[in-house]
């Protein structure tokens, strides 16, 4: 089978290469000078004080969850239904994932539920900006507030994106992925976004081995440092993520207009004040469709067209988390992993791939009838 229209696509340019070519040529290759630039850039773009660049999302969140003193004993509340180093990171640390379900519209955390799942051991809410959807920060801001909790935000699928006009990863401490399939990549990479300077100066040292001064480590650390081969590829593709997340809302905009009243297809939601910048555009298969969602899946790849179940099982029901012991209920995440399935919208997608997605769905819509 020969996927015509690919569900991802990192956009790999001349500036790109002249960047890697630049530091490959410099003869400094690991952590430099184009980290450091990467870093300012990064920040002034989500609007914080500090940015810590990293070897991944998840090496992101776990050195921000380490840099907030959360370990053994700590509960932590996020969303099963996400990609497993949300809940993984807090495993890392020593502490306890809790889980609380989500919001049927845009699949993020449910501020109603994180409240019932409050006890004197929660210090922090790890909600997750999924697909690029923002969460409700700002109950989840105001909760963090009353309680006394940390929020250790998951953007690694947000950058760009905005809640009521602030971009997500500002609020508290931010965690972005670079991975290819990003909408920004760096190779493989990661940032922690925020704006208090002990934080960050801490979330430095745990990427290096807890050390401030070389060979002199006051903590324990990791090396989670990012190259500058792979800053040099962020930095560029930095300058392009706006015009490429502008071209992700075109192409969902035109997707759903195109979707639109073929029955148990349920479009994307945005909501009001929320920019959301399509890491995935992701439909519901609901009863009303004639064919199961795995079916659907199954003929789109058959007619070349790519398409993804992000995420087929919430995390609570992952294997390693069924052995850790957990038997909870997420109804609203369970439902979701049945029916959700995303399709092509990344920036080198163009109309009549559109126009052949909404098509070949048409017709599988009338496969079952
Ligand atoms: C929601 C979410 N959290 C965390 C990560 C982890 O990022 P990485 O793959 O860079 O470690 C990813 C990316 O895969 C993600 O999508």
């Amino acid at each position: 089978m020969i996927i015509m229209i690919p569900i991802a696509k990192p956009l790999i340019a001349q500036e790109e290469i002249d960047g890697v070519v630049g530091v490959m040529r410099s003869g400094m290759i690991a952590e430099g000078p184009r980290v450091k630039e990467f870093e300012e850039a990064f920040s002034k773009y989500i609007g914080v004080d500090h940015a810590i660049a990293v070897n991944s999302g998840t090496a992101a969140l776990h050195i921000a969850l380490q840099a907030r003193g959360i370990g053994k004993g700590d509960e932590v509340i996020t969303t099963p239904f996400s990609f497993i180093a949300t809940a993984n990171s807090i495993l890392y640390t020593g502490a306890k994932p809790v889980f609380a379900d989500i919001e049927p519209d845009t699949f993020n955390i449910d501020p109603e539920d994180i409240k019932g799942k409050i006890t004197h051991r929660t210090r922090a809410i790890l909600p997750v900006d999924l697909y690029g959807h923002p969460a409700e920060m700002k109950a989840i801001m105001d909760m963090a507030e009353d309680y006394r909790m940390a929020v250790i935000e998951d953007a690694c699928q947000a950058h760009g994106a905005l809640y009521k006009g602030r971009k997500c990863g500002s609020f508290d401490m931010g965690c972005f992925s670079f991975y290819p399939t990003k909408n920004m990549t760096s190779g493989e990479g990661g940032m922690i976004t925020c704006s208090d300077g002990k934080l960050a100066e801490k979330a430095r040292m745990i990427r290096s081995h807890g050390s401030k001064v070389r060979y002199y480590h006051e903590m324990l650390g990791y090396n989670m440092r990012i190259t500058d081969i792979g800053a040099a590829i962020g930095l560029a593709q930095l300058n392009k993520v706006d015009s490429f997340n502008n071209k992700r809302i075109e192409n969902a905009a035109y997707l759903s207009e195109q979707l639109k009243g073929i029955p148990g297809i349920v479009t994307p939601a945005v909501r009001q004040d929320c920019r959301h910048v399509f890491h995935q555009y992701t439909v519901r298969v609901t009863g009303d469709f004639p064919l199961s969602r795995d079916a659907l899946a199954q003929e789109l790849t058959k007619a070349g067209i790519g398409n993804s179940v992000f995420y087929p099982v919430p995390i609570h029901r992952q294997q390693i988390y069924q052995e850790l012991g957990y038997n909870s209920y997420h109804p609203k995440s369970e439902q979701a992993a049945k029916e959700v399935i995303s399709l092509p919208v990344h920036p080198s997608i163009i109309k009549e791939d559109i126009d052949e997605i909404a098509k070949t769905i048409k017709e599988i819509s009338k496969m079952g009838v």
